[in-house]
């Protein structure tokens, strides 16, 4: 089998998590949210949760060495033989470089990074009409995609929140921090000859189309 090793880039709210999963489930490999993992660890009050959580909360970037290990144990299980979709990392360039260096260990390279593109005002819009599942995980979008009962989720039946760090005051903070750290993630890999560039504004299933054509022409 040929494994598909994929990282999606991009800012906040620019629906990296929706069509990470598209493309994993396509796949039948692995979605792996460093964002979702890092929320669960919140949620659940586990050691991780409780050295990430004032990081996540305020728009900051948890610290290099806690997330590259984490990704370091998650893409070394058997489920990833096959290859993995990483979603939310890596984030700064000590990052890509230490995900470089953990495959390599392993005789493994990344295939593609896709960077989706949306500018700040769509990301500024879907940020607000966000809401999730704190149960299930399932994503919803107040205008474009609402649960069928109004706050309470269609798969599982919980009371759907909006996320902590939402508000607009913490997604300026995240723009920022994006700017700062992720910018020079993107010219890394542009350098490495491995960045797609797909347009994230139209529909998700236009976007998911376009991602599609783009990974026709990954070589793996
Ligand atoms: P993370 O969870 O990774 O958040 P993010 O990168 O800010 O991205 P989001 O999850 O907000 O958005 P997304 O691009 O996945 O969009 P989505 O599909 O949800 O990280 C959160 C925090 O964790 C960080 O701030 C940091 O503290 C920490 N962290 C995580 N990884 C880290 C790392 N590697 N290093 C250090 N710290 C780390 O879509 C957004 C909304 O838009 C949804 O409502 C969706 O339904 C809607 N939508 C999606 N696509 C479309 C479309 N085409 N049209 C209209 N609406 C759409």
């Amino acid at each position: 089998m040929t494994a598909t090793r994929l990282v999606f880039l991009g800012p906040p709210g620019a629906g990296k998590g929706t069509q990470a999963d598209l493309v994993a489930d396509s796949l039948g490999i692995p979605h792996i949210s460093t964002g979702d993992i890092l929320r669960e660890a919140m949620e659940k009050k586990t050691d991780l949760g409780g050295r990430a959580g004032r990081y996540v909360e305020g728009g900051d970037l948890v610290p290099d060495e806690i997330v590259l290990s984490l990704v370091e144990e998650r893409t070394g299980r058997e489920d990833c033989a096959g290859g993995f979709v990483l979603d939310g990392f890596p984030r700064t360039v000590a990052q890509a470089e230490g995900l470089d260096g953990i495959l390599a260990e392993r005789g493994e390279a990344l295939d593609a990074v896709i960077l989706l593109d949306v500018g700040d005002e769509a990301i500024i819009s879907r940020l607000a009409q966000r809401r999730v599942c704190p149960a299930c995980g399932a994503l919803y979008s107040l205008d474009g995609d609402p649960p069928r009962q109004d706050g309470v989720c269609d798969k599982c039946g919980a009371r759907l929140e909006a996320r902590v760090d939402d508000d607009p005051a913490t997604v300026k903070k995240r723009l920022e921090v994006y700017r700062r750290d992720t910018l020079p993630v993107v010219e890394y890999y542009e350098s490495e000859g491995l960045l797609r560039r797909v347009g994230g504004e139209g529909d998700v299933e236009g976007v998911f189309s376009s991602i599609l054509e783009v990974l026709k022409t990954v070589k793996r």
